[in-house]
């Protein structure tokens, strides 16, 4: 998925300036991209509401880069100016462009303009509009190019809402709807082994599949964002986003081609075919307790999900999709199980053939296939196991740097199109009109004790 490299320079407006996601993933990816060159020419203008200084966020910045490098954290702090914006404040966007202005003069940078609202959904609209009124956003050809981070929306209307008012400022081409996991590599890979290895399409639908798992269990809980989580929940911040762009991986139809609209077009098919037929939702103990949570909130921090694609390659064929907080452990994947084959033997295994996909941690693919037992006459499963960072190093770009590349690049192929968004917030939103109950679970148990009945009718044993 290659784009075409810039070489004359660009300037990153990240708005949030101050929240976590700039200290922990934007300048940590932007320091990635200087330190192999990646990004050469360019600044830094960051922006919030408090008072303070691009140095300071920098080195809240520094832990989240395991052995930086001084040289580059210097180059970056060089280039890196702060001004405080009220999203709210006509004459702070005047200010804005001033210092934008003036940093792109000093670094003799073209005016191409990366800006990323690292905010939340409710303040896309009068930020697209500010940036509009006051010419921050003057359009020459594809730029500037503007970055909406996730979650894009509350649900169906407010996510058309947005889209249609960013619609009338920018062209489709202008705008990057973020899901860091499509940045992360072993979701690129998805596509890649489907529809590159002549092995898997012939297998890849009803007759032979039997059941998708799709799963995204994290051991943190809310992590201090309880003003923002407790209005949203798993099912808005980790289903209708990561786990759905899962499972359109999974399920769509072959693309013409693995580039740009081709794997949208398809993944938007899918959207269109999936059904939430059964939802469990949890909340584990203590979230009462978490800092700005409402009282007596029944936000859910865990999801189960019986998800069907009404089409005739998956017709009668679950995915199941899983992700929730205080977990035991932090894991990502996916498992295709296949259907048994005739026994020839007296005895066969329990277990079928299945491809597992690490996503995180360990990225890599599991086979499972079965095999002779040496001096017996029976087989058993034997996993074909390729783990990457064993091949190729351990040195797996970050979601957010490879993404952030492909918007220096203009490469749209890994962000999520008007259409995409608003066909999975549909899928969501159908099956939250529906679902009151939420089960309380243990904080490092799997999830509520109603789940093994669930898993049971749905005949799951989940993999993770
Ligand atoms: C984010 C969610 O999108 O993804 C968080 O808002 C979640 O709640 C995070 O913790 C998980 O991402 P990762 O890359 O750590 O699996």
């Amino acid at each position: 998925m290659a784009g075409k490299q810039i070489n004359d320079g660009v300037t990153f407006v990240l708005l949030g300036a101050t929240g976590d996601l700039t200290k922990k993933k934007l300048l940590p990816a932007i320091y990635h991209l200087v330190a192999k060159g990646k990004a050469r020419h360019f600044a830094i203008i960051g922006a919030s509401r408090k008072k303070t200084s691009m140095d300071s966020i920098i080195n809240s910045a520094k832990k989240y880069v395991k052995n930086g490098k001084k040289e580059v954290w210097d180059n970056i702090a060089k280039r890196a100016v702060y001004t405080s914006l009220d999203f709210y404040k006509k004459e702070d966007y005047v200010q804005l462009k001033k210092v934008v202005k003036e940093t792109e003069l000093r670094w003799k940078l073209p005016g191409k303009m990366i800006v990323y609202l690292a905010t939340l959904p409710a303040h896309f609209e009068v930020i697209t509009k500010h940036l509009e009124a006051y010419h921050m956003c003057k359009h020459k050809k594809e730029w500037p190019r503007v970055v909406y981070e996730k979650p894009f929306g509350h649900d169906l209307k407010s996510a058309k809402k947005i889209n249609k008012t960013i619609r009338k400022i920018f062209e489709e081409k202008h705008i990057y709807r973020i899901d860091h996991y499509l940045g992360k590599e072993f979701v690129e890979n998805i596509s890649l082994v489907r529809f590159t290895n002549r092995i898997l399409e012939p297998l890849w639908n009803k007759d032979h599949i039997e059941q998708v798992q799709i799963y995204i269990n994290e051991d943190i809980g809310i992590d201090g964002r309880g003003g923002y989580y407790d209005k949203y929940g798993v099912v808005r911040d980790m289903v209708q986003n990561h786990l759905l762009q899962l499972a359109a991986l999974i399920a769509m139809e072959p693309p013409k081609d693995l580039s740009g609209d081709a794997i949208r077009d398809r993944k938007v098919d899918a959207f269109k075919r999936m059904r939430i037929h059964d939802l469990l939702l949890g909340q584990y103990q203590g979230y009462l307790k978490e800092k700005n949570v409402a009282k007596g909130s029944i936000t859910p921090t865990f999801a189960a999900l019986h998800l069907r694609i009404s089409n005739k390659r998956w017709k009668g064929v679950p995915f199941l999709l899983m992700s929730g907080k205080k977990l035991p452990k932090r894991e990502a994947g996916i498992h295709i199980k296949f259907k048994r084959v005739a026994c020839l033997l007296p005895m066969c295994p329990e277990d079928t053939n299945s491809l597992s996909i690490r996503i995180q941690p360990n990225e890599g693919i599991t086979f499972q296939i079965n095999g002779k037992v040496p001096g017996k006459s029976f087989v058993t499963p034997i996993k074909l196991d390729f783990c990457q960072s064993c091949v190729f190093g351990p040195n797996t770009p970050e979601a957010y740097e490879t993404l952030l590349h492909y918007v220096m690049q203009g490469d749209q192929a890994a962000f999520v199109r008007q259409d995409g968004i608003e066909a999975a917030w549909k899928v969501v939103d159908r099956a939250l009109a529906r679902s009151k109950t939420v089960y309380k679970y243990k904080q490092g148990s799997t999830g509520p004790t109603e789940l093994k009945m669930w898993n049971t009718k749905h005949k799951i044993r989940w993999k993770t």
